[in-house]
């Protein structure tokens, strides 16, 4: 039982409550009664002129008044705003046959298009997939590479260092994986790995710190220069559906030897344009005949093992597909250029 002047707050309360014609009429009660200096609150401040037998009860009481008040105030609010929502669904302007909003989608990023059609032809070629992790070792980004720590050729690759011993780094290619391989699998076998690359470097129209390339891997008994300019024909031919003319100029990449750089026949014009900067070649790739010494690094015998391998930027591929002129697009995040896809 609640002592009267108690129950004389609870009344009052509870009418206020069941009186509230909205959210905001019901905020009012609620700071009249459970507000600071509320009349709950003044209640509770009573105790100190109160009889100490007495203050206990009042404590209890007042307490008991703030739940009884509190939930009576949000079982209203709740009733209050299904009315509002069944109001404005008899309001004459609500349809309920209208088509809703319509839902945006996402769409597959331009690179992980590229990348799955080239996965597509490769696998169709007997090549397998293969992965590996985007921060390296030193000694897989280039030691076993064939680029020891003093080696000029360091210098191509502006590396993201993860530690200060330099021996973590965030891969500047997807050549390490070439290292994985060799040591995990048994020749002959071919493989590709698509992934993301990093580059500490200024970025611009045609450079950017993270970037996607898509490496090759050929090894077994026999492999010649000849097999890699067959595969990367049959390759091309699928992607661009038509053979275009290539040709090899010797490249220096410290994992090949011999190197090369591979140019394709522009696909986009007979005598000259803006993508082949008017030579009707197009750089594709760096590639060669894997070095012994990176075999070597791999427990792969060079005595018996020969093989090839390729690598290419995946961006740069979806550039000239598509005429994309900035290679900043691609992570940069804007639903503008991505919803084009
Ligand atoms: N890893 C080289 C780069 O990022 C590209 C490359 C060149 C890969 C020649 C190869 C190769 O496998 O044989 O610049």
């Amino acid at each position: 039982m609640l002592s009267q002047a108690a129950q004389s707050i609870q009344d009052a309360a509870l009418a206020a409550v069941a009186d509230a014609a909205d959210g905001e009429a019901l905020s009012v009660v609620d700071r009249e009664f459970l507000g600071k200096g509320g009349q709950v609150g003044l209640l509770l401040a009573s105790i100190k002129d109160a009889e100490p037998a007495d203050r206990p009860r009042i404590g209890q009481e007042a307490n008991a008044l703030k739940q009884a008040i509190g939930a009576a105030i949000s079982e209203r609010r709740e009733a209050l705003s299904g009315e509002a929502l069944a109001a404005e669904r008899r309001a004459d302007d609500f349809d309920p046959t209208l088509p809703a909003a319509p839902l945006t989608r996402g769409s597959i990023h331009p690179v992980t298009q590229v990348t799955r059609e080239l996965e597509d032809i490769f696998t169709s070629m007997g090549y397998a997939i293969l992965d590996g992790p985007e921060v390296e070792l030193d000694y897989y980004n280039f030691e076993a590479l064939n680029i020891p720590k003093d080696h000029p050729a360091r210098e191509m690759y502006d590396t993201f260092w993860c530690d200060a011993d330099m021996n973590l780094l965030l891969r500047t290619h997807t050549s390490p994986v070439q290292i994985r391989a060799l040591e995990t699998l048994d020749p002959p076998f071919r493989a590709i790995v698509p992934g993301r690359c990093f580059r500490n470097e200024t970025t611009d129209a045609s450079h950017e710190h993270t970037f996607h390339q898509m490496e090759g891997l050929v090894v077994g008994e026999g492999i010649t220069v000849g097999h890699l300019i067959g595969a990367m024909k049959t390759f091309l031919r699928e992607l661009f559906q038509r053979d275009l003319d290539v040709r090899l100029r010797p490249g220096y990449f410290p994992f090949v030897e011999p190197g090369f750089e591979f140019d394709i026949r522009c696909p986009f014009c007979a005598d000259g344009c803006r993508v082949c900067k008017k030579t009707t070649w197009v750089e594709f790739c760096g590639c060669g005949m894997v070095h012994p010494n990176v075999l070597r690094a791999g427990k792969i015998d060079p005595e018996r093992y020969t093989g090839f391998a390729f690598g290419f930027g995946l961006d740069r591929l979806v550039m000239l597909r598509h005429g994309i002129d900035d290679i900043r697009h691609f992570m940069g995040g804007d639903l503008r250029f991505l919803e084009q896809f």
